[in-house]
């Protein structure tokens, strides 16, 4: 079966190389792609050799490049290892442009997911130059039916100057009619209500509209989404999503969430998959999701049934669930609603919906802050994605991490967090392997208390209850405890020794 259907955008089809060649140097770029999804597979790597021999020539080459969210080796790792990012937002996991990011020489602007579409769209970046947009199919009358994300595409497609299209054939034909694209939030002071008051809720088309005259070249590509599969689960995990389970079990039984729970977000990692995967064998039923992915637990519980709808605006599948998903993509489209993460991630909703948060985080400290992205306060890991929209307007915002990394060289919960992205004010309930810390309606000194008896590990516990009785005793009568003297001695230590812990 044909993806391009439009005469008028057949004629536009051409090689990866030349439509690489409409993009100039010092230019903004947005491309599509999600979390390893829906992010396009050739148009980047011929870029990226572009720009590699107009180095070798001695020509500058870079350009800034936007997308929804982190996206796969194609994109981010082939221009990062070309030199040609000069600019990168707003969020990515690779590890040739993590390089880069932490050498300084690439500026990173890590946003809040729900902010980036609106940021770029209202100049503060510059002119959007070119879209370089994936789809799974452009219908006759000229309509682009999106892949495996929606992500920022509507915005960079209403902003760009020009417009490349990749057509994917390895994405399904049946993913049209899962996708739900509402003209996207005007800039202030033209904001309307969205009006969406159950996940399952679809408000706009199940199509991209687009002016053909910006369309300057169409590319056809046949390769898979890539995405590095989960960890497998570990007992950790288990207890991690155990704890979590309980906590919901005594929040239904008090009634204060429907025995259904509320739409539950869950964050990007192996950790909150793996709480999905204990909500599999968990006792809720009637389910539903709005979030920013789909990963596969939220496959697995669609498929058992107990999970009735998810609204996302990617996937963020291992291979083998990339396939699966594929295979069957006429079913999952009643299960599933991609929409643009200006609305997936919009604190309106989120805040209506009262959505039940759970993501994962990089250090925690014992007044409740939370660090989701910076190794020892300055090494940049992902970014903070779209934590921030969900953590700030959930109905419940819960973090879920290990209490140990780095085969417990490092402590996730600290006296002080080396860099802050969730403040003690949104952060509410925080569970490790060890245990849960329900942080609601408590002052600081009780919550502290409460993080280092349930969340921080044995082998550092007594070293966090001595620096929390030293800076009760240092601050006397001071209402948010800290002794600011001793507060980064863990990470100054693993910094000179390669361990928070003394030798
Ligand atoms: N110090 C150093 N490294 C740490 C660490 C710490 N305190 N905590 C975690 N890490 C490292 C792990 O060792 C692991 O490294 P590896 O890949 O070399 O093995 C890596 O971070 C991932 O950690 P893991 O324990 O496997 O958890 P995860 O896959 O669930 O990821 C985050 C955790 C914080 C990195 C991830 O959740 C993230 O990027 N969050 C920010 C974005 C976000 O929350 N998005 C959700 C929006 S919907």
């Amino acid at each position: 079966m044909s993806r391009i259907n439009s005469q008028l955008f057949q004629q536009k089809v051409t090689t990866a190389d030349v439509a690489a060649g409409f993009i100039e140097p010092g230019t903004n770029v947005g491309f599509s792609g999600f979390t390893g999804s829906g992010y396009p597979k050739a148009v980047p790597v011929a870029l990226a050799e572009r720009i590699k021999a107009a180095h070798e020539a001695g020509d500058e080459f870079q350009i800034g490049v936007f997308t929804g969210a982190s996206t796969a080796p194609e994109l981010d790792g082939a221009l990062a290892e070309a030199g040609g990012i000069a600019m990168r937002s707003p969020y990515q996991s690779d590890p040739a442009l993590r390089g880069r990011i932490n050498a300084g020489e690439t500026d990173y602007v890590d946003l809040h997911l729900s902010h980036s579409g609106p940021v770029v769209a209202s100049g503060v970046f510059g002119p959007l130059d070119t879209a370089v947009i994936e789809v799974s199919a452009i219908t006759a009358d000229g309509q682009l039916v999106p892949s495996s994300s929606v992500g920022n595409n509507v915005r960079w497609i209403e902003a760009a100057r020009q417009i490349i299209l990749e057509v994917n054939h390895w994405q399904s034909a049946d993913l049209e009619g899962m996708h739900d694209i509402k003209d996207l939030p005007a800039l202030p002071p033209h904001r309307r209500p969205i009006l969406i008051t159950h996940p399952a809720d679809r408000i706009g088309f199940t199509t991209m509209r687009i002016n053909p005259e910006r369309v300057v070249a169409v590319v056809e590509t046949d390769a898979p989404d890539r995405n590095t599969p989960f960890k497998p689960l570990d007992d950790e995990s288990r207890q991690i999503a155990g704890h979590l389970l309980d906590f919901l079990a005594h929040e239904v039984k008090l009634g204060r969430i429907p025995k259904s729970l509320l739409p539950l977000q869950s964050g990007v990692g192996n950790i909150a998959n793996a709480v999905l995967a204990g909500l599999l064998e968990g006792p809720f039923e009637h389910l539903t999701s709005f979030t920013e992915v789909i990963q596969d637990g939220m496959v697995d519980l669609l498929d058992s049934g107990k999970m009735t709808v998810a609204s996302a605006t990617a996937f963020s599948l291992s291979p083998t669930y990339a396939e699966k998903l594929n295979a069957d993509a006429k079913r999952y489209r009643e299960l599933i609603v991609l929409r643009p993460q200006d609305v997936s991630n919009h604190p309106e909703v989120i805040r209506r919906l009262g959505v039940i948060a759970c993501n994962g985080l990089i250090e925690a400290d014992i007044y409740g802050n939370v660090n989701s992205t910076h190794i020892m306060g300055s090494r940049m890991q992902n970014g903070l994605g779209g934590s921030g929209d969900f953590t700030r307007n959930a109905f419940i915002s819960c973090f879920v991490t290990p209490s140990l990394a780095k085969g417990g060289a490092i402590s996730s919960i600290v006296p002080m967090v080396s860099h802050v992205d969730h403040n003690e004010h949104d952060v509410q309930v925080i569970i490790t392997e060890q245990g849960l810390a329900d942080l609601r309606g408590l002052a600081p000194r009780k919550r502290a208390q409460l993080i280092i008896d349930h969340c921080c590990h044995p082998t550092y516990r007594p070293m966090l209850q001595e620096y929390f009785d030293r800076s009760v005793a240092t601050a006397k009568a001071q209402h948010t405890p800290v002794d600011l003297a001793t507060a980064f001695d863990w990470h100054v230590r693993f910094n000179q020794t390669g361990s928070m812990l003394p030798g």
